[in-house]
């Protein structure tokens, strides 16, 4: 896929967010806990719901589009105990199904999974954690073999908190009679999102600021629900908007956003919180102030907003300044970027940006989801014409219709 951008167009209009792909992964993963009927709404068009649906399918469930974005899980008899390692390599999410399908049968075969190559990923937390609720576990040719006679609820302290894991660790104890506490989980949205799913089918979830208790059952019944927004796509057309001139409300939960929306406002960008949503404006070029962004687990910076925030801070006066600390791997688009006129130095995990005046229009090539997004929106702001050329077809993992999106926002975009 090759997208075209001519680059000086005002954006004016509003964005419905689509559902959060982050959210959505996860909670098909955990309708392997129940064999009773699930709905789920609000789910994005995107190619990696299509590979956990796959992975499901090939499991032992069945699963339904009904409407748009709506899905009824089924069970259709038995579940296998050995997921594709093929369709489990395609993504790090897929990985998730280990702990629910281990609580089920007692027994599983699990591949390590893939993903972005935005840096080195371990799961080893997921299997710290299993291990400490009584799974025995053994690696051999990148596949993890996972035997618990019956899981125990365990007091499990994350020495970092991982989102997977803590996802992995909390569906899995919500099958496991009797409380099991995670120590340092993630605080993510989408965690939350997952934990009002497990109540739905009858966990008992408690989120603290620095733990939670997960109160387990033998036995989990069917539910209905419906994903949160998007808060990377919601984030990525806020950026889009700060970035050319214009003015869109963004529909999406505004409180997800903050620690984007802070770092905007830092940065004199117009952003007015409504109850459903954010009103971003920008009437003119070159008012922006520099600032220094690290990205941290939430409530920190996420470090899936610091890509597109890239273009923004290349055309910001002075020095700005960027630290991954979550990806060795995440700056991938920089030498794209620099290709397009961004004076950008990296030292180590550090990007120290440089603003000027203008970027130009340029063949440039998107590694991951966000490095294309990232180029995207650099040619919104570009002289002339920017072509990004996205031959793995990164950009479609994460936003179901970007260049859609943006076009009915007033953007000069085709597909080529
Ligand atoms: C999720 C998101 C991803 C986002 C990330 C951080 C999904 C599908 N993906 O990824 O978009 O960028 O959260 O907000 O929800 N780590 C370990 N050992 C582990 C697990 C993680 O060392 O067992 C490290 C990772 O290598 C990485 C960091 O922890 O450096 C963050 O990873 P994690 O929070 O687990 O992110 P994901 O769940 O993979």
């Amino acid at each position: 896929m090759k997208l075209g951008i001519t680059g000086g167009r005002p954006l004016q209009g509003e964005v419905v967010v689509e559902g959060s792909k982050n959210s959505a992964l996860p909670i098909f993963a955990a309708t392997l806990l129940t064999d009773d009927d699930v709905l789920l709404q609000g789910i994005p068009t995107l190619k990696d719901v299509q590979t956990i649906i796959a992975i499901l399918e090939h499991v032992g469930k069945r699963v339904e589009n009904l409407v748009d974005g709506s899905y009824r899980i089924r069970s259709s008899g038995q579940l296998s105990h050995v997921p594709p390692p093929l369709l489990i390599r395609r993504m790090r999410a897929s990985f998730l199904v280990l702990g629910p399908l281990l609580a089920r049968l007692g027994e599983v075969a699990v591949s390590l999974p893939g993903g972005d190559a935005i840096g080195l990923r371990p799961v080893d937390l997921h299997l710290k954690g299993l291990q400490a609720m009584g799974a025995e576990l053994e690696q051999r040719d990148g596949i993890v073999f996972a035997r618990a006679k019956s899981l125990q609820p365990a007091e499990i302290h994350l020495s970092y908190p991982s989102v997977g894991a803590t996802e992995h660790l909390m569906m899995t104890a919500a099958l496991v009679p009797g409380r099991t506490v995670i120590r340092n989980p993630a605080q993510e949205p989408e965690i939350h999102d997952l934990a009002d799913f497990l109540r739905g089918l009858g966990t008992g979830i408690e989120l603290h600021s620095t733990f939670m208790e997960i109160d387990g059952c033998p036995e989990l019944q069917g539910t209905t629900h419906t994903v949160i927004p998007d808060r990377l796509c919601a984030g990525t057309y806020t950026i889009a908007t700060a970035l050319a001139c214009g003015e869109v409300f963004v529909r999406c939960i505004p409180w997800h956003l903050r620690p984007l929306v802070n770092t905007l406002r830092e940065m004199g960008v117009q952003i007015e919180e409504q109850p459903d949503g954010l009103v971003v404006t920008h009437h003119g070029a070159g008012v922006y102030r520099p600032v220094d962004i690290e990205t941290r687990p939430y409530p920190g910076f996420p470090t899936d907003m610091h890509p597109p925030m890239m273009p923004l801070l290349a055309l910001t006066a002075g020095e700005s300044r960027l630290r991954e600390t979550l990806y060795e791997d995440r700056f991938s688009y920089v030498k794209e970027l620099c290709r397009m006129g961004a004076d950008i130095r990296l030292w180590g995990q550090t990007a120290i940006v440089r603003g000027v005046k203008e970027l130009a229009g340029a063949e440039v090539q998107a590694k991951d989801i966000r490095a294309g997004a990232t180029l995207v929106l650099a040619g919104l702001s570009a002289r002339g014409t920017t072509v990004v050329h996205d031959e793995e077809e990164h950009i479609p993992r994460g936003y179901s219709d970007l260049a859609g999106t943006l076009r009915q926002l007033g953007a000069e975009i085709e597909e080529r």
